[in-house]
């Protein structure tokens, strides 16, 4: 049997592989304290499982759900935007959830890219952009996003020729892996980047709503003209908690978002309806549990940042998202350095590298640890000595 070739251009999924090595170590019967993935570990809140066990028990929501997702759930979505960034939404034309975000963030290739168009693609950045460009036929061309420039990729040393040549640019703030978040200033350059060289600006934002220290991250949407070319993408997984049941959004511009329905309407059958409803619960219920979350994350963050000072790892301080991106010592690969945390004190990040070239240098520490186990990690990282 011979797979298709982009197949076999696949890298390994990151996280498979991290995955794999923690596991043959649980087997061995060590302990391993992972900070590697960012799956929030509280659970989901209770009024959003109690909303969906009982619609999960109406026969109405057995059946097959249409692609487009329930009015009342393109409403409240709508609604939350407005309230959430004071960005009004048509939630006919303009709203179209998704089987998670990454589901849409891999299929919107097949709207913009043809065989050898590119994509402008951060580096270091979530694999799916460049992966989903891949699989369309398209080449990614990737942007720095470096300490010199606070994570924002210089969209001024892009070659022209290089964005015109480019149909699709990828942002993603607040960022995974850096950590980093963009301004109004940063979002209308962007937009005006993409006005001149005729490009669809996709944004990924699924962590605007973890936040510490009082900041409220911003949504490409409110950029002016943002609408005319672009779609951001959000997502229930992070703010709410609900990564397991799959459900995201995206909205912005309506040529974009019916590209991306018609493409789905083709692959996928739509999110159970069950789920939907208790979507609609998250956005229009009590929000109380963003603040509660966060709380926990920005201890969290204090404490970690507080031990990778000490055994002499970098970090800037996040003001969003759930990861801590930290400068390793010289002398190792992020690789290198990931193999002997693991080894050493049975401690699991994330290397740089797993996220483009770029990361080298740097580890990623998710949030995402129940805080027995991040007290566990902190006291090993805290007795240990990268030499
Ligand atoms: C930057 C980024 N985008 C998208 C996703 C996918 O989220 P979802 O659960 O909505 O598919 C993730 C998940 O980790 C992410 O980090």
């Amino acid at each position: 049997m011979r797979v298709a070739k982009r197949i076999e251009k696949l890298p390994p999924y990151l996280f498979v592989e991290i995955s794999r090595k923690i596991a043959e170590k649980r087997a061995r019967g060590e302990e391993v304290i992972s900070f590697a993935i960012g799956d929030p570990d509280i659970p989901t809140p209770p009024h959003i499982i109690e909303r969906l066990c009982q619609a999960a028990h109406d026969p109405a929501n057995h059946r097959y759900p249409e692609t487009s997702g329930l009015t009342e759930l393109r409403q409240a979505i709508a609604e939350w935007y407005e309230k959430r960034f004071g960005v009004a939404l048509d939630p006919e034309r303009e709203v179209q959830p998704l089987i998670g975000s990454k589901e849409g963030i891999g299929h919107i290739a097949l709207c913009f890219i043809d065989p050898g168009d590119a994509a402008l693609v951060p580096d270091p950045g979530y694999p799916v952009y460049s992966i989903g460009t891949m699989f369309a036929g398209g080449e990614s061309y990737f942007m720095p996003l470096t300490a010199e420039n606070d994570f924002l990729p210089d969209l001024n040393s892009i070659p022209p020729r290089v964005a015109n040549q480019a149909k699709v640019l990828w942002l993603n703030y607040p960022n995974n892996p850096t950590g980093a978040v963009a301004g109004l200033d940063f979002f209308e350059k962007a937009v005006n980047f993409a006005r001149k060289h005729d490009l669809v600006i996709c944004h990924d934002a699924p962590y605007t709503e973890v936040a510490f220290d009082g900041y409220r991250p911003l949504s490409l949407l409110q950029a002016p003209g943002a609408r005319e070319v672009g779609v951001e993408f959000h997502s229930f997984s992070k703010s709410y908690n609900m990564t397991g049941w799959r459900i995201g959004m995206a909205m912005g511009n309506a040529l974009m978002i019916d590209a991306l329905m018609r493409v789905k309407s083709n692959l996928d059958s739509g999110i159970p309806q069950a789920i939907q409803y208790a979507a609609i619960e998250a956005l229009c219920g009590s929000q109380d549990c963003i603040g509660e979350h966060n709380a926990i994350y920005q201890r969290r963050r204090d404490r970690l940042l507080e031990v990778l000072e000490k055994i002499g790892l970098r970090a800037k301080r996040p003001l969003a998202s759930l990861y801590i991106w930290a400068k390793i010592p010289e002398g190792y690969t992020s690789v290198e350095f990931t193999t002997r945390l693991l080894d050493e004190v049975g401690v699991a990040v994330t290397p740089g590298t797993g996220y483009g070239r770029y990361g080298e240098g740097y580890i990623r520490l998710s949030l995402t640890i129940p805080d027995d186990q991040l007290e566990k990690g902190v006291a090993r990282l805290a007795a240990w000595r990268p030499s």
